[in-house]
């Protein structure tokens, strides 16, 4: 409790000292002298005279350190029946070579690299082959279709694209490559070059001149070394949902980042070097970028990649399989997975049938963990389950359990206490203060600890606007909630167009505006409906244009078409419904806020500013005959 106390205290009131000895805990080739500036825009610098390089750190210090035998990366992959492994020693020499083949191609510091490739690997190599040289990577999920490739490749203006004929989903083969075709068709950027990893499940056609196969690109070049870079300089920009079709593209810098990653690790996950670490989850998502490749590899464990499901590859045991033949110490899993689980082995006959008593504990994060989720697993695993939050802005837990410093209490619903370098508070509409257990915006003061996100790609404005603007001196995430009387905090979803499906982050604002280029519609909402597997998933209610004939299955199919294809299979956007009307304000803005409780059975009040009440009774049965009311 002391040291809890103690360390937030010390971070709160002087931030230069408690950061600058955590950044005295990671080696720097300069370390930094100036620790923290302001700038006028009410952004922060952090390390900003310091140089360093994230792949030193996370490949080359091990060896440096007499770890070069340790495992770093252990490949696991049941859709494709293949199991690798990669001590430092063969990590390093994988991602030299592969920096050199990109210095070879002319990539220098500050230039972008976009990934989009399945969870292989090289795309992880590939990764630190780019921090190895300065370059900034972006990677791009899986999921998306070639219209989000293509969005991305138009901001990041990659020199280079890097990706792999095929991805593997349960049984289901999905060529990669002509979804990269597609996408530079459609992108105005164009990459110098694109270098395609063949798999043995499905090669790909290389279109002369432009694609190169990824290991006869490797033939004869010399390795690369690591290049200093600046703690401000990015390490990467990964796009993430907002309000509307156009993604985010958040900056990560790259002082700041290791800074954290470190601190992370070690005081709130509590693993050490040597120990073996699981974040299941996704290159494509901020959890792979911080938990399945930088935080384990610079904190010298060995980290596990795994390319699969919790469930049907081949069954819901596993991850169970997984924990008992790596002897996995800590997991970090969305609660949607183990849904998954839970509907396939209720009882956990599954579970029983391996031995998982390496494992600490098991952290989750990305949506809200369910009661009974939580529960079930708790009682299953008899370990600890703990609930933290934080978004791909911040990079790394902001509520968490500090497990490290035996701070391990928890409270179901709660996704803990803020981290010590974070001050959270819940505010109200005009920016006060509220007071414990007040249900109001949760936001964090600035300065904003190391690592967290201070601009977007090519968009300064937009990051001051969208989390600065809201309340002065304050960074706002996005979600609403409260605190308890100990400072607990308890996350009740966003407050804006964004939703949660499967634990990945989508934009109903997106939805709306590629529903709305249909020829047959109107206006349109997408709003996120409760889920038992998914946590969330997008439905859209359609107002038809008056006057012409369209037949309402038809126009709904092409709508659930249509998303997929702009948009991806990950947006899981499966039913869209014709309604009469929708209820708006006297304004004309739609009121999704009701429609959502309308839909998820949840009690609302009738706004003062509706503009017709008689359309709310209407919708709702129009919701229910369509069984889309919980
Ligand atoms: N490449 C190509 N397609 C992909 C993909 C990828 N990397 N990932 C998902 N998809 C496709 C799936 O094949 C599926 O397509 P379909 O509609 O043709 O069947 C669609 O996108 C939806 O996928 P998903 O959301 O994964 O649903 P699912 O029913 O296949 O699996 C779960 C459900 C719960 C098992 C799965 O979502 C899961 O493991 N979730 C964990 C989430 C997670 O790790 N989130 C990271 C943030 S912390
Ligand atoms: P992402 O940027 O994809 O990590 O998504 C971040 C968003 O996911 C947050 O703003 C929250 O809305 C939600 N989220 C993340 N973790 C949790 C959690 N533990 N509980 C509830 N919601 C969460």
């Amino acid at each position: 409790m002391v040291m809890y106390q103690d360390a937030k205290t010390q971070a709160q009131e002087d931030p230069k000292r408690f950061w600058a000895e955590q950044a005295a805990q990671i080696s720097w080739y300069r370390p930094p002298q100036q620790i923290l500036q302001e700038n006028s825009d009410g952004t922060h610098q952090w390390f900003a005279d310091g140089t360093l390089n994230s792949c030193h750190l996370a490949v080359d210090i091990h060896i440096e350190q007499g770890r070069g035998d340790q495992l770093a990366l252990i490949y696991d992959s049941p859709v494709s029946e293949t199991k690798a492994t990669f001590t430092y020693l063969e990590l390093r020499d994988a991602v030299a070579r592969f920096a050199g083949v990109l210095s070879q191609m002319g990539v220098v510091k500050g230039d972008r690299v976009v990934i989009y490739m399945p969870m292989v690997p090289e795309a992880a190599i590939a990764m630190l082959a780019c921090a190895r040289i300065g370059a900034i990577h972006s990677v791009v999920f899986g999921g998306f279709a070639p219209h989000e490739l293509a969005v991305r490749i138009d901001d990041a203006k990659p020199k280079i694209l890097l990706t792999a004929s095929c991805g593997i989903e349960v049984t289901k083969v999905i060529p990669y490559k002509p979804l990269v075709d597609q996408a530079l068709e459609e992108a105005t950027h164009q990459p110098d070059q694109v270098v395609v990893l063949q798999r043995p499940q499905m090669s790909a056609e290389l279109k002369s001149g432009r694609d190169l196969d990824w290991y006869q690109v490797q033939e004869g070049v010399e390795p690369a070394d690591c290049v200093a870079v600046g703690a401000l300089d990015p390490l990467y920009i990964l796009y993430t949902s907002g309000t509307t079709g156009q993604p985010k593209g958040i900056v990560r810098e790259s002082g700041g980042h290791a800074v954290a990653m470190h601190y992370a690790l070690r005081e709130i996950y509590n693993m050490q070097a040597g120990d073996v670490w699981w974040g299941i989850s996704d290159i494509g998502w901020v959890v792979g970028h911080s938990f399945i490749v930088y935080a384990p590899l610079m904190g010298g464990c060995t980290t596990i990649f795994y390319e699969g499901k919790p469930v049907k590859t081949p069954d819901a045991g596993a991850l169970w399989r997984v924990i008992q033949e790596y002897q996995v110490q800590g997991i970090f899993c969305a609660p949607t997975a183990f849904r998954a689980i839970r509907c396939e082995d209720p009882e956990g006959d599954l579970f029983n049938q391996y031995d998982v008593s390496s494992l600490k504990h098991i952290f989750v994060a990305g949506e809200k963990l369910d009661s009974p989720t939580y529960h079930w697993l708790h009682e299953l695993a008899q370990k600890p389950v703990y609930d933290h939050w934080w978004q791909t802005e911040i990079g790394w837990p902001v509520t968490a359990p500090m497990t490290a410093w035996g701070e391990t209490s928890i409270r179901q619903g709660s996704t803990n206490r803020a981290v010590p370098g974070y001050d959270v508070q819940v505010l109200g509409a005009d920016g006060q203060v509220l007071e414990a257990n007040e249900m109001g915006a949760i936001a964090i003061r600035l300065p904003l600890p190391p690592g967290v996100a201070q601009t977007l790609w090519q968009n300064h404005e937009r990051y001051l606007n969208a989390y600065l603007g809201a309340f002065q001196g304050w960074y706002f995430s996005g979600d609403g909630g409260y605190l308890d009387d100990e400072g607990f905090v308890y996350i009740m979803g966003r407050t804006d167009d964004v939703i949660n499906v499967a634990g990945h982050r989508l934009s109903t604002g997106e939805m709306e505006e590629i529903v709305a280029t249909h020829s047959a519609v109107a206006e349109c909402a997408v709003i996120g409906v409760n889920d038992d597997l998914k946590g969330q998933v997008p439905v859209g209610l359609v107002l038809l244009k008056a006057g012409a004939q369209y037949e309402h299955e038809t126009v709904e199919a092409e709508l659930i078409a249509l998303v997929r294809e702009k948009i991806g299979p990950v947006a899981c956007f499966q039913r869209a419904i014709v309604v009469e009307r929708l209820p708006k304000t006297r304004s004309g803005k739609i009121l999704r806020a009701v429609l959502r409780k309308v839909a998820n059975g949840e009690t609302y009040t009738v706004p003062s500013t509706i503009d017709d009440e008689s359309i709310l009774p209407e919708i709702e049965d129009n919701m229910r005959r369509e069984g889309l009311v919980r």
